[in-house]
């Protein structure tokens, strides 16, 4: 096997691991991908500013965000279906996350639970909330992080209907895979996927079944989350959401200044610049471009994080040189995951992190706190 020496690598190594309908699920954006491609291609239009003769050494990339301490200005992205990239794969990249001492962030559409999280971990995990129509059950999945300890809750704003992914339609995507011989051959061809698959009972949205009322089996639940986001959701749900969390709150998928503004207000803690990964509004413009646009409206007034097409430490350098107090890697941990299970989560941080630190070095900077616009190019005067 080749060595693997940065996220492409994991990409790799992921495709050839991952049944493909999952594979895709994760490499996939709305329509023509060309805000997924964005995302990526802009952070390679920024430059760096390299230094030298200037002492290099103690560097630390050690910060906050929303004023939790972390190694690294990096928080793992909530994904939906991530135990379908690996067996029990949210409960694996929390563990990572955890030991890494950066937030592993819960999607609603998980496959492993809240509570199956919260039993491998022993540190506080974020809970991404998606609003379904059915209220009962948004307000009994708050009481439930709330439970579990959880210590920032993200609302994500961006998917009050769903984005079309091309890749999903024609793979026929479901959790678990239905038994059609399609399905059954990307299976096939992926044995030691399908080991690790047999040795878990966790292959089926357990945030959902069980717990929303019309869903005691797969067929309700396909009906069911395929009608449940609201599409009515508004700032208004951000107050009662807020009040009754009663915590840290973020609100995530904001990518326009005005958005920004009326978050400001909200009190919420922070804010993701964020397109979903190019997987909502195809023709948005990347994440890293409405950055500084988003922190000259709202950067006084809260915290601001970002994520969308990081794949290096660069990328995260560039965020953080541009304002972001955070970022969060989505795609990247995913590779990472379905390429060699926890320990690929692992990898896929070593290898942000020492490309942070190098990049960080050879711009003149030994703490993370002392990046700003001085280190791009295009800003130094
Ligand atoms: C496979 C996949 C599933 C996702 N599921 C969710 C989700 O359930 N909730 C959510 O708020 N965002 C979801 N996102 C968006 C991510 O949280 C994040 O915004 C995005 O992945 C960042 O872009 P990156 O993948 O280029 O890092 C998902 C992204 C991917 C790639």
């Amino acid at each position: 096997m080749t060595q693997i020496l940065d996220i492409s690598d994991l990409k790799a190594l992921a495709r050839r691991r991952v049944p493909k309908l999952f594979f895709d699920y994760a490499d996939s954006g709305a329509w023509t991908e060309g805000t997924y491609r964005a995302n990526e291609e802009d952070f390679t239009k920024i430059k760096l500013r390299q230094r030298v003769l200037v002492d290099m050494t103690n560097r630390s990339l050690e910060t906050t965000m929303i004023g939790q301490k972390v190694s690294m200005p990096v928080a793992l992205a909530p994904t939906g279906l991530t135990g379908m990239q690996h067996a029990d794969g949210e409960m694996l990249a929390a563990q990572a996350a955890e030991a890494y001492g950066i937030p592993f962030t819960l999607s609603t559409m998980s496959i492993c639970s809240i509570e199956d999280v919260a039993s491998v971990t022993t540190k506080p995990f974020w809970f991404q909330l998606y609003v379904m129509r059915e209220r009962e059950f948004v307000l009994n999945l708050i009481d439930r992080a709330k439970a579990a300890k959880c210590s920032a809750l993200v609302l994500t704003l961006d998917l009050q209907i769903l984005g079309q992914r091309h890749k999903d339609l024609r793979n026929g995507l479901s959790a678990p895979p239905r038994m059609t011989p399609k399905h059954l051959w990307m299976m096939a061809t992926r044995p030691g996927w399908c080991m690790k698959m047999l040795g878990t009972n966790r292959r089926t949205f357990r945030n959902i079944v069980g717990h929303a009322k019309s869903v005691t089996d797969l067929s309700s639940l396909h009906a069911w989350t395929a009608e449940q986001f609201d599409p009515q959701l508004s700032w208004k749900d951000v107050e009662w959401i807020k009040e009754r969390w009663g915590g840290p709150l973020i609100l995530k998928g904001i990518l326009d200044p005005e958005d920004a503004k009326m978050a400001a207000k909200t009190g919420a803690d922070a804010i993701i610049v964020s397109n979903h990964g190019g997987r909502q509004l195809d023709g948005a413009p990347s994440s890293i471009s409405m950055l500084p646009k988003i922190i000259d409206a709202v950067g006084d007034q809260i915290e601001v994080h970002l994520d969308g097409g990081i794949r290096s430490g660069q990328d995260v350098l560039k965020a953080v040189a541009l304002g972001a107090k955070g970022t969060f890697i989505g795609r990247p941990f995913l590779y990472g995951l379905g390429a060699m299970g926890k320990d690929g989560v692992t990898l896929a941080l070593d290898i942000i992190r020492k490309e942070m630190d190098i990049t960080m070095a050879l711009c003149g900077k030994r703490n993370i706190a002392d990046v700003g616009r001085d280190v791009l190019a295009d800003y130094a005067r």
